[in-house]
């Protein structure tokens, strides 16, 4: 039986090994080529595509799925979907998925690969439901992790949930690179057994057991596999095309497809990779053995190492890999895909810079804790729950049953912020109400293509002042100093602003300011909230008195270690 091939390398390939920098200027050029190849499908679309055209590539994502749909004639383009999450870190009401899942479909979508990251069933069912209803083709997904609560039948037990909503095969995404051999052929010949749909293969090659997976997977009746050209193959990406396609050839599963048909392709993305260069972490191009021990998906590895450098704290890497698993086995053992990954990771950051588990938990974890992202695959002890949401009760309805539709809410919102010009901003609005602004008003701009790895991202960063230590005379004095068009001034010396300084102790985005000049406030009020790590954590004051300067506004981008405010 001939098994087919779905190239990752317009999406999840780069998202593994380019922190998904790649342009959409980089890509069309070479989409005749890969048209011609004959692919199954070819994924271009989603996953974390998405967030970073706007966020840092000053890019629209949906001109670019038409762009590349335009150029393709022959081959079906993918996507991969968070059910519930859409393309974002959080449910979005059923309204919301609905329009998404829509204007997805309508400007090219043809396959929607659905996924939940904790496996439940309720955080799908409405995007399977609506793309199968306007007749695209869905790939119900297991998201797949090992643990003492995760196994084949529950794993076929879901998949006929899939199959109950009408899904036209079954993927199992295996984000981190877990699924050993003898597991893949157990659980595929399970699925084409008991479900009897066709079985899509995803996984990726972090461990080094991929290939070997995927040949077994052949053995046992998989339908498709998941690979990227050679170039942003391997590490924690997925596995070569070119060397799947002559390891099948004249065996009972041979691709059909021309190896010939894939130099040009080959040779264009050696190219951008070197132009990439910049971005791609050599951590993430190792094979690490640790996966199997700390199940970290491959798009989450660079992730965590890019937030740790941000932070400062690359050499706390290793601390984080330990508590990791910690983090996940009191969260119930979560897979560790978008958003629990970040869930996870973000806590286990936190556990590890606070130097004290929980002290610091950001709004996800909590909502985590309280139901909001569905079930966890395991209970979580009433231990961890208390210390996490305190005496509050987790709910057990589905999570998007207690949102309120938004869609026209938010509609007139950006209509009447003047950001919109296609309903689709409308979606971009919805999904990044932070950033999307100042990009839909043809503010944002492109982050620059950095040459090498050593050289951190440019930021723009707002005019925080820098909080120094300063000796005058045999005195101490704190003084502030304030970046004046490029260069550094001191622009007050004072040290009671300084000793009621709030800073920040991590690297992220101003996502709003809860209090004004003037405004008294007691010790562990809310001050401000702070996106890092694409978690909301909030900034509660730090003593009682009254808020005296405020050094920031939404939207700006701040340092570990920046002074936000003065409370005295
Ligand atoms: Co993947």
């Amino acid at each position: 039986m001939t098994v087919k091939i779905t190239d990752t390398i317009l999406r999840d390939a780069h998202q593994s090994l380019l922190a998904t920098r790649m342009r959409t200027r980089n890509m069309l050029p070479i989409i005749d080529k890969l048209d011609d190849v004959g692919y199954y499908s070819l994924e271009m679309w989603g996953g974390a595509t998405f967030d970073t055209c706007i966020r840092y590539l000053n890019e629209d994502p949906w001109e670019r799925l038409r762009d590349i749909k335009e150029r393709m004639q022959n081959t079906p383009a993918q996507m991969l979907l968070r059910g519930q999450n859409l393309v974002g870190y959080k449910h979005y009401p059923d309204d919301v998925v609905e329009q998404f899942v829509t204007k997805a479909h309508e400007n090219g979508i043809d396959i929607f690969r659905i996924f939940d990251a904790v496996n439940d069933i309720r955080n799908m069912e409405t995007a399977i439901t609506v793309a199968k209803n306007i007749g695209a083709n869905v790939q119900g997904t297991i998201s797949y992790t090992i643990s003492p609560v995760h196994t084949v039948e529950k794993y076929i037990e879901f998949a006929k949930e899939l199959a109950d909503l009408d899904c036209d095969a079954i993927c199992i995404k295996d984000m981190a690179g877990l699924l050993a051999p003898h597991q893949a052929s157990t659980l595929i010949r399970s699925l084409k057994e008991e479900v009897g749909l066709p079985v899509v293969l995803h996984c990726h090659c972090t461990s080094g057991m991929a290939p070997m997976s995927y040949m077994v997977a052949c053995e046992a009746g998989v339908d498709v596999l998941d690979t990227a050209l050679s170039p942003l193959a391997g590490g924690t990406s997925q596995p070569p095309t070119e060397s799947m396609i002559a390891a099948l050839k004249d065996t009972p599963y041979d691709t059909g497809l021309d190896l010939s048909k894939l130099t040009d392709a080959a040779s264009y993305f050696k190219d951008i990779k070197r132009k990439y260069s910049g971005v791609l972490d050599p951590i993430s191009e190792q094979i690490d053995t640790n996966v199997l021990m700390y199940q970290i998906p491959g798009g989450m590895l660079s992730n965590l190492v890019s937030q740790l450098k941000e932070q400062n704290a690359l050499d706390r890497y290793d601390d984080v890999l330990t508590e990791m698993p910690k983090v996940r086995e009191d969260l119930g053992y979560p897979p560790l895909v978008t958003p629990t990954s970040q869930i996870v990771g973000s806590q286990a950051v936190l556990n590890v810079l606070m130097d004290e588990r929980y002290k610091v938990v950001p709004k996800e974890v909590k909502d985590y804790v309280r139901g909001l992202y569905g079930r966890s695959p395991a209970p979580i002890s009433p231990e961890i729950i208390a210390k996490i949401i305190g005496d509050e009760e987790p709910i057990t309805v589905r999570p998007a049953d207690l949102l309120e539709p938004e869609y026209e809410r938010m509609k007139k919102e950006a209509e009447e912020k003047g950001l919109v010009t296609k309903e689709e901003d409308i979606l971009t609005y919805i999904l990044y109400p932070a950033i999307a602004p100042k990009f839909l008003r043809g503010e944002a701009e492109e982050e620059e293509l950095i040459p090498t790895s050593d050289t951190p991202a440019i930021l723009s960063h707002a005019a925080i002042p820098t909080h120094f230590k300063v000796e005058v005379n045999d005195e101490m004095f704190d003084v502030v100093i304030e970046p004046v068009g490029g260069t550094m001034e001191i622009v007050e010396s004072c040290p009671k602003v300084c000793e009621g300084g709030v800073s920040s102790h991590m690297q992220g985005m101003v996502l709003s300011v809860d209090v004004n000049i003037g405004d008294e406030v007691s010790e562990g009020d809310k001050v401000c909230v702070i996106e890092a790590m694409k978690m909301e954590n909030t900034i509660h004051a730090p003593h009682d008195g009254i808020v005296r300067e405020i050094f920031i506004s939404d939207g700006d981008s701040i340092s570990s270690g920046d002074i936000l405010m003065s409370i005295t």
